[in-house]
């Protein structure tokens, strides 16, 4: 199915995004004088050439990997719709190199706004403010705009460069966003002419999304800052949208970061014997059938192809899950069997991805076993 199917279409292909290139990978950093690593000259020669010419290109972030197109330029960023084939009703974030870059997306910062981006700018925290500016291609036609200031060394040194960037994450839309350069290449190879590696990124998941045009925060995606780091400097708690209400980011209603592969979804099971067992028959039938099944788990189980060991620390969780998602799915197989983490700090963004990824969730409390679809 395409991706969007009976929402919103992307565009037609521009012409920019119509192009066939030949996709070059540059590394983003050199070796600077004093040893350590600086963000190489050609790349971000090479990136700042594209994007004037109003030409996407792939950067990395400290999240995952962006494609980016200067805000400010209708065409280039129409292309990144079409590029990604997303759902024209689906914004993006725009990207600042700092707050003096905010008015020329016509956003000035609210006090809640401006306590948190001084706590956690540079960093994974996208805001989500009114605008006066005109820039539908950017919001999608709403009236408010999201907006970060990256971490990472070779996205703030481009966009000091170009300007802000509009960026979704680098992958075909519906696909696990990428995490290393091999994915975006993968996904977007001969739609873009640069994809800047920068290795394996430090998060692995996207930024937390919240909106803070009222006077307390609503969480609108969970992401790699924690609700608890919200909440430790903000004095409130953070507000969820309404389960089955209105989706509040028009993000959320698409399905999302879904591999090829079924992906079947069970809680923590150290503790839940009844959840271990489980696994195991649904592993032992899925086998019977033929399918070929992976899994990812903290203790091994019998009777699967393969087995990523589950890690304890949930920040390496998040940074390794969209490549085996990935991974297991350039192996052919059918059936990936994954334990959830408990829901706090990161471990919220990740269930939350994994939830949206799943093609069954499996309940098992310690007395009662059900099963859901899709
Ligand atoms: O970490 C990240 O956030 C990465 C890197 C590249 O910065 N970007 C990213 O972008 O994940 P994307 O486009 O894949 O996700 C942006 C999310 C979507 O769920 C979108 O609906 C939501 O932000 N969003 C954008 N503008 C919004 C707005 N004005 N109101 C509510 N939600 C908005
Ligand atoms: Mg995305």
């Amino acid at each position: 199915m395409t991706p969007g199917h009976g929402q919103l279409k992307a565009p037609a292909l521009t012409r920019v995004a119509d192009h066939d290139w030949a996709t070059e990978v540059l590394a983003a950093f050199e070796p600077g004088a004093a040893g350590a690593p600086v963000p190489s000259e050609r790349a971000l020669t090479s990136a700042t050439d594209w994007l004037r010419r109003g030409v996407p290109v792939v950067m990395p972030t400290e999240t995952v990997y962006g494609l980016a197109a200067p805000a400010l330029d209708r065409d280039a960023v129409t292309a990144v719709f079409a590029i990604k084939q997303r759902p024209l009703d689906n914004p993006l974030i725009a990207h600042v190199a700092g707050l003096e870059q905010l008015p020329e997306l016509g956003i000035r910062l609210s006090s809640l706004a401006a306590q948190l981006a001084e706590a956690f700018w540079p960093g994974p925290l996208t805001l989500v403010l009114p605008t006066r500016s005109q820039m539908p291609w950017v919001t999608a036609g709403l009236d408010s705009i999201a907006v970060r200031q990256p971490q990472h060394e070779f996205a703030r040194a481009l966009i000091q460069r170009v300007g802000p960037l509009a960026a979704p994450s680098a992958n075909r839309s519906g696909l696990p966003s990428p995490t290393r350069a091999s994915h975006a290449l993968q996904d977007l190879n001969g739609l873009v002419p640069l994809i800047v590696d920068a290795g394996e990124l430090e998060h692995g998941v996207e930024s937390t999304v919240l909106d803070v045009r009222g006077t307390v925060p609503v969480l609108l995606r969970p992401g790699a800052l924690s609700t608890e780091a919200i909440e430790a400097v903000c004095g409130c708690a953070v507000l969820l949208p309404q389960a089955g209400g209105a989706a509040r980011s028009p993000g959320m209603k698409y399905r999302h970061y879904s591999p090829r592969a079924q992906l079947w979804l069970y809680p923590p099971l150290a503790g839940n014997a009844r959840a271990a067992r489980q696994l195991a028959a649904d592993a032992h039938e899925l086998r019977a059938r033929g399918r070929r099944v992976a899994a990812i788990v903290r203790e091994p189980v019998p009777e699967v192809e393969r087995i990523i060991p589950l890690p304890a620390e949930a920040r390496q969780v998040a940074r390794a899950l969209f490549h085996w998602l990935r991974e297991l799915d350039d192996q052919g197989i059918d059936c990936v069997l994954i334990e959830g983490v408990p829901a706090i700090g990161v471990g919220r963004a990740i269930m939350d991805r994994l939830e949206r990824a799943a093609t069954h969730i499996r309940r098992v409390e310690t007395t009662v076993a059900s099963l859901e679809g899709p």
